[in-house]
């Protein structure tokens, strides 16, 4: 099992992904002769063995579902070391990267490794993602996962001050991911790891670090400088009850066309009622903006 491909049949030795709940998920190792408490009960690991991805399993006091690990899942189930980035951003990040099999990827920080796992199955198998973090303990854990989920070959993970140090990696670069406290110092580094018409991508949650990180690209000679919010706009079916205004007219001369709503009453007065898509009230609100900018031919850049 890894984290880039799919398989039908749980193993010993698979991560899988326990989901007791949409706001409840969990990461096992299956290991024969174990047994993992649950808030449904105890969980023999051997009922999992043989089982397909996807089931649904017994335990002591109820049931749970039993999930294949996806870097989706695993963003939402991962153990929290930094703030993350979620599938929203990530998805616009791969795209405005431009990030596919094959392309050679920087990343730092890595922290908490969420964005890591989703640029590592994009660029697998013939790719891959250099990831530096100067917290000893973040990369340690960040290459223990990468071990475990089978994916080490795609990744190599380092200790570095990338701000003070830079990267080490001379024009290796198709994309350059940053989310740092103060990107705009990473910049000058990121221009030396990319080739041309190489592109990066920072993460900032304040305007005032992307207004840092654009005076940084320009000063850089990065073209095509543009900031993204991604918000989320979900729409929920709902029934809307509008009072029929009172034009003196019955209400087949208003010519209510009774294949959108019907004609109900509420509070004594008729209603005109229909199903509706509307705005859900509570919309996932901001997470950072997403600066992209790209360089054309590195070694004649001012
Ligand atoms: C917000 S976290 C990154 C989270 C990551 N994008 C994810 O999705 O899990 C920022 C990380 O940057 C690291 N960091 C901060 N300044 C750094 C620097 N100058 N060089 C390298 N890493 C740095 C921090 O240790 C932290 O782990």
């Amino acid at each position: 099992m890894s984290f880039i491909a799919y398989k039908d049949i749980i193993e010993e030795g698979d991560i899988v992904i326990l989901y007791l709940g949409y706001d409840n998920l969990l990461t096992l190792k299956v290991e024969a002769g174990k047994v993992h408490q649950t808030k449904y009960g105890a969980l023999k690991h051997d009922s999992l063995i043989g089982e397909k991805f996807g089931s649904k399993v017994t335990c002591s006091k109820g049931y749970i579902h039993v999930l294949q690990p996806t870097p989706e899942i695993w963003t939402l189930a991962l153990p929290h070391r930094t703030q993350i980035l979620y599938s929203t951003d990530i998805s616009m990040v791969i795209y405005q990267l431009d990030l596919r099999n094959g392309s050679i990827v920087v990343e730092s920080g890595t922290g908490s490794g969420s964005l890591s796992h989703a640029l590592i199955r994009t660029v697998a198998p013939d790719g891959h993602l250099h990831t530096f973090d100067f917290h000893a303990e973040r990369v340690q854990l960040a290459q223990k996962e990468f071990d475990e989920h089978q994916v080490a070959k795609y990744v190599t993970a380092r200790q570095q001050d990338v701000c003070e140090n830079g990267f080490d990696l001379p024009r290796i670069a198709d994309a350059v991911f940053l989310d740092l406290p103060g990107p705009w110092t990473a910049i000058p580094h990121a221009k030396k790891c990319l080739k041309h018409m190489g592109r990066v991508c920072s993460f900032s949650p304040c305007i005032e670090q992307v207004q840092k990180v654009c005076e940084s690209l320009k000063e850089n000679s990065f073209q095509d400088i543009r900031t993204f919010e991604c918000l989320q706009k979900p729409y929920e079916a709902k029934t809307i009850r509008m009072p029929i205004a009172n034009l003196g007219l019955t209400n087949e001369e208003q010519d209510y066309n009774p294949s959108l709503g019907n004609i109900t009453q509420n509070e004594g007065k008729d209603c005109f009622e229909f199903k509706s898509g509307c705005r859900a009230h509570i919309v996932p609100g901001h997470t950072g903006y997403l600066t992209f900018a790209t360089l054309f031919d590195p070694d004649n850049a001012a």
